[in-house]
């Protein structure tokens, strides 16, 4: 006996790689739908070698389905996902409406696994920002050897963390900058994308920090550890899908570089490309498609007594969402649910 699984956002960036990661990791599915809003209705989505049409969410009852993938965005989720919960469905949801509940687990299940088991008190677990994902599955191995005391991250995130809206405006603002006449200005991002980075994303803090910086201080801590430091600048790039970091740790105890890298090529989810040479490191590009969160140019930081740096790629789409939602639905399953 398998789940009944509930796939909210199905036409959307996240939903259709959810669809396609559940299919190719044999998720046990006994049935599953596909849910997006009234205007897609009977739009066909991918699961496997099976078409499914789409259903409309505001309609859909959810009694009787065990777990609901949502990827809807925070405003139907906060309509939508306490309906799931309440009619007894686990939400496991990509957006950042319920990721600072203390009663929420906020779970990423290489780093926090056993914090799926608290999912009973909403009936909801909560998938981390995609920036925060691939950086605390390459810290918690370092953290666990050497313990840190603070990060500085800086981000290179693809246009595809901003929904199908940014990839069509990268896509068109492109295209636009060669054909003058057909004039593309900046509608989902704040600037002009094509050709440009924009260091802004989200809505901006009192602080003069932005939104995306500031989850990825708050998400390590529930994630990772409450006391370590963690300072970003998240930067928009005219990539289509990967996130790139360049990230520096500072530990309490020393960690050479070598034994750093030992240690992470033995982490789970992480994959290390690390030759000091002409492309011995990977590119967003490069992981497009792929489960792992990739580590390269790992280095010591000489300016600090027990410094080091990397650089850490990711799909976006499913490290970032797709693929930890999935994961946090098998260790539910594993865990607790105990179906499949
Ligand atoms: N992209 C990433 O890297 C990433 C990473 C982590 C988390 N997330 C989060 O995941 C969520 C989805 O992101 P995305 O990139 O997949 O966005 P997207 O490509 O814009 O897709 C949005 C999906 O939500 C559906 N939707 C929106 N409003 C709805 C409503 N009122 N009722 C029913 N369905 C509705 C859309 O259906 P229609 O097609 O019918 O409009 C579509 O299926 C967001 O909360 C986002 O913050 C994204």
């Amino acid at each position: 006996m398998g789940y009944r699984v509930v796939v909210a956002g199905a036409t959307g960036n996240v939903g259709r790689e959810m669809l396609n990661i559940l299919a190719e990791r044999e998720f046990p599915v006994d049935e599953i739908v596909a849910l997006a809003s009234r205007k897609s209705l009977g739009t066909e989505c991918s699961f496997g070698d099976k078409t499914l049409k789409t259903k409309d969410l505001d309609t859909f009852d959810f009694t009787g389905w065990d777990i609901a993938l949502f990827a809807v965005g925070s405003e139907a989720t906060a309509i939508y996902a306490p309906k799931a919960a309440k009619a007894g469905c686990v939400v496991i949801d990509n957006s950042s409406l319920y990721r600072y509940d203390p009663d929420v687990p906020l779970v990423v299940p290489e780093v926090n696994p056993q914090a799926v088991e608290g999912y009973a008190k909403k009936n909801i677990i909560a998938n981390p920002n995609c920036s925060t994902a691939q950086m605390v599955v390459a810290l918690k191995p370092l953290h666990d050897r050497a313990r840190i005391k603070r990060v500085v991250v800086s981000t290179y995130q693809s246009v595809s963390g901003a929904g199908k809206a940014g990839i069509d405006e990268l896509w068109d603002q492109t295209k636009s900058i060669y054909n003058p006449t057909d004039s593309k200005p900046p509608n989902k991002f704040t600037k002009q994308i094509a050709f440009n980075v924009i260091p802004h994303i989200d809505k901006f803090m009192e602080d003069g920090s932005t939104k995306e910086e500031w989850k990825m201080v708050a998400e390590t801590k529930k994630i990772l550890d409450p006391k370590i430091k963690v300072t970003a600048t998240c930067v928009r790039v005219p990539v289509f899908v990967g996130h790139s970091e360049a990230i520096n740790i500072e530990f309490e105890d020393f960690l050479d570089e070598d034994e750093a890298r030992d240690i992470l090529r033995e982490a789970p989810g992480v994959m290390v490309i690390d030759k000091r040479e002409d492309g011995g490191y990977v590119t967003p590009i490069e992981c497009v498609g792929d489960y792992a969160t990739f580590i390269s140019r790992i280095r010591q930081d000489s300016t600090l007594d027990n410094g080091l740096n990397l650089w850490c790629v990711s799909d976006n789409l499913r490290k970032g969402a797709a693929l930890n939602a999935v994961q946090i639905a098998e260790t539910l399953g594993n865990r607790v649910l105990k179906k499949g």
